[in-house]
C-alpha cells in the first residue's frame, strides 16, 4: 500500500519525483520494493520539458536493469545464495552438508517437494523416476539422425523439445492451459504435474547417455534395472557387450552423482529464468526445459565447463600462465571458470569439486592440466585485476577437468551440467504452478530509444545511400555450387 510522506513507516522508502514535487512511500519487505509502486511517479508529457511520446512519462516511472543487475522476479523457498559469505543452501541445507551426507535424487527430492524424504517417499520417488527411463522408438530415430560431430547440447535441447510431443495429454495447448496451475487444488492436475517431473528426471538420463553414444558412434543402450540414479546413466553411457555384468566403478558412481547435487539448483540464473519465462505462458514442461537447455549451452553460463578446458589446452603449461593472465587483462581473453554475478568470493561448490577431483585423479591418474589450472587459480587470485572486481573460480573452474579424466569429449561437459539442473529448473517451475498467487506471464519492459513517427516511403522513392554499419544485410560468401545455383536461377 502506497501512504503520504508524512505517515512513512520505518521499513519504507520516501521518493519524491523533482519533476513533479510528488511524493510516494513505498513499502520495503525483505529488503525489497514492489517495482510497480513507481508507476505511480507518472506526469503529464511536456514537450518543453523534453518529453517524447516514446519515453512514456504518464504511464509512471519504470526500472531500467539490463542484464537483471539487481531485479528480483520471483519469491522462492528452494535456495539461498549469500554471494559475500560464499554460502548456498538448499531449503536450509548447506550444500557441504548434503554434499557429504546425501545424493543426488534425494537433494532433488528435497528442491522439489521441501523436505528431506522419509524412507516410504524416497523410494517412491526414486522407483518412479527410475520407472520413466525408457523413451519412444522414435525418439531414438531422431537422436539417431544426428551426425556424429553434433554439439551434444543441440542434441539435449531438442531431444527434450521432442519429448513433450509425445505426451498430448501433458500439453496444456491441447487440454487447457490450466493443467498445471490447477494443481493448486485438484488432484488430478496434481497427479500429472508429477508425472511429468517423474518422467523428465527418468528421460534425461536415457537422451543424455545417447546424445554421448552418437558422438562415439555406437548403438543406444537400454536403461537398466536395479541400478541408482547416476548409475543408471553411467551403464547407458559404456556398456558394450550384451550379457557382460558391467557395473560403473563405484568410486566413479559416487565422485559423478556429488557433482550432480552440486549442480541441481542455483536459483534465478539464466538457464532457470529462461525456464520460468517460457514455463509463464503456460506451455507444457518439456518445452521449458528444452528452453533451459538452450540458456545453459551459452559458454558465459553452463558452457563455461567446456570453455575452461578449451582454455587450460590453449595455455598449455604453467609458463605460459603470466602470458595468459595479461591478456585476459586486455580484455583480449576470458578467464572462463572465473567471476560470477552473485558470488563475491569463492563458490562453495568449487571448493567441494576441488576435493571430488583427488578422489577421481587417485583412480585415473592426474591430469598435467590441472597444474596449468591451479596456477592460473593462484595468478588470477594474487592479481589486483582479479580482486579489484572479486573475481573468484566458480563451480566450472575444475569440473571440467573432471570429465576430461573420466574420458567424456569436451563438448559432452555441458550436458552433465543440464542433466542434473533439470531437477532445480522443474523445481521453480513446480513452484511457479503452485503459486497461490497464479501465474503471470513473464513480459518485461522496455525503453525505446529508436526513431519517433515517420511517413512511409515507396521503395520507387528510396534512394540508393550509405548506412551505417549494420543497418542493411551483410554480403555473405557463397560455396561455389551455390554461386553457380544462383547465377543460373538469376537468368529465370
Ligand atoms: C555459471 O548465475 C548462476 O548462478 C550461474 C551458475 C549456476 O550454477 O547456474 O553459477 C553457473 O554459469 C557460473 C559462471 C560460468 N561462466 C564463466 O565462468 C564465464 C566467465 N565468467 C564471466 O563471463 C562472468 O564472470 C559472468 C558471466 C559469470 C558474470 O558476469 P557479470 O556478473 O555480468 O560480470 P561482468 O561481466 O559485469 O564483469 C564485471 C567485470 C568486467 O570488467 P570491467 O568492465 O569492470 O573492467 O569483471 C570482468 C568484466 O570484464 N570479468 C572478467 C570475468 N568475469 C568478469 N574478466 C575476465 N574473466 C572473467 N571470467
Amino acid at each position: 500500500m502506497v501512504t503520504t510522506a508524512q505517515k512513512a513507516p520505518e521499513h519504507s522508502l520516501t521518493i519524491t519525483d523533482n519533476r513533479t514535487g510528488k511524493t510516494i512511500v513505498v513499502p520495503i519487505e525483505r529488503n525489497s520494493i514492489p517495482a510497480t509502486a513507481l508507476k505511480k511517479l507518472a506526469r503529464k508529457q511536456d514537450a518543453q520539458q523534453g518529453d517524447k511520446l516514446e519515453d512514456e512519462v504518464e504511464g509512471g516511472l519504470r526500472v531500467y536493469d539490463p542484464g537483471f543487475m539487481n531485479t528480483a522476479v520471483v519469491q522462492s523457498r528452494i535456495t539461498f545464495i549469500d554471494g559475500e559469505k560464499g554460502i548456498l543452501r538448499h531449503r536450509g541445507y548447506p550444500i557441504e552438508q548434503l554434499a557429504e551426507k546425501s545424493s543426488f535424487l534425494e537433494t532433488a527430492y528435497l528442491l522439489l517437494y521441501g523436505e528431506l524424504p522419509t524412507k516410504s517417499q524416497y523410494t517412491l520417488f526414486s522407483n518412479e523416476v527410475l520407472h520413466h527411463t525408457f523413451v519412444h522408438r522414435d525418439l531414438q530415430e531422431i537422436m539417431g539422425s544426428f551426425r556424429h560431430d553434433a554439439h551434444p547440447m543441440a542434441m539435449l535441447e531438442s531431444a527434450f523439445a521432442a519429448l513433450g510431443a509425445y505426451a498430448p495429454e501433458a500439453n496444456p495447448s491441447l487440454v487447457g492451459q490450466n493443467i498445471y496451475t490447477n494443481a493448486r487444488t485438484s488432484e488430478a492436475s496434481l497427479q500429472l504435474m508429477d508425472k511429468q517431473i517423474f518422467r523428465l528426471l527418468g528421460k534425461a538420463i536415457t537422451v543424455a547417455a545417447m546424445a554421448y553414444r552418437m558422438r562415439m558412434g555406437r548403438q543406444f543402450v537400454k536403461p537398466p534395472a536395479g541400478l541408482s540414479y547416476t548409475e543408471s546413466f553411467l551403464y547407458m553411457m559404456d556398456h558394450l557387450n550384451e550379457g557382460s555384468s558391467y557395473r560403473p566403478h563405484p568410486t566413479i558412481v559416487k565422485a559423478l552423482d556429488t557433482l550432480f547435487l552440486l549442480h541441481a539448483d542455483h536459483e534465478m540464473n539464466a538457464s532457470c529464468a529462461a525456464v520460468l519465462q517460457v514455463g509463464s505462458t503456460l506451455v507444457d514442461p518439456y518445452s521449458a526445459i528444452a528452453a533451459g537447455c538452450a540458456a545453459l549451452y551459452g559458454p558465459l553460463h553452463g558452457g563455461a565447463n567446456e570453455a575452461v578446458v578449451r582454455m587450460l589446452v590453449s595455455i598449455g603449461s604453467v609458463e605460459n600462465v603470466p602470458a595468459f593472465i595479461e591478456k585476459v587483462k586486455r580484455k583480449e581473453a576470458v578467464l572462463s571458470g572465473f567471476g560470477h554475478r552473485i558470488y563475491r568470493s569463492t563458490d562453495p561448490r568449487s571448493t567441494i569439486i576441488r576435493k571430488v577431483a583427488e578422489d577421481i585423479f587417485a583412480i585415473t591418474g592426474r591430469d598435467p592440466l590441472l597444474d596449468t589450472a591451479l596456477a592460473l587459480r593462484d595468478a588470477a587470485l594474487s592479481d589486483p585485476y582479479f580482486k579489484e572486481r572479486r573475481l573468484y573460480p566458480n563451480v566450472d573452474f575444475f569440473s571440467g577437468l573432471i570429465y576430461r579424466a573420466l574420458g567424456f569429449p569436451t563438448d559432452y561437459f555441458p550436458i552433465l551440467f543440464a542433466l542434473p539442473r533439470i531437477a532445480g529448473w522443474l523445481a521453480h517451475w513446480r513452484q511457479m504452478m503452485l503459486s497461490p498467487q497464479g501465474v503471470k506471464i513473464w513480459r518485461p519492459r522496455q525503453v525505446y530509444v529508436g526513431e519517433g513517427e515517420r511517413a512511409y516511403v515507396p521503395l520507387k522513392e528510396r534512394k540508393e545511400r550509405k548506412v551505417e554499419r549494420g543497418a542493411e544485410p551483410s554480403v555473405v560468401n557463397h560455396p561455389t555450387s551455390t554461386r553457380v545455383f544462383l547465377a543460373r536461377e538469376s537468368k529465370l
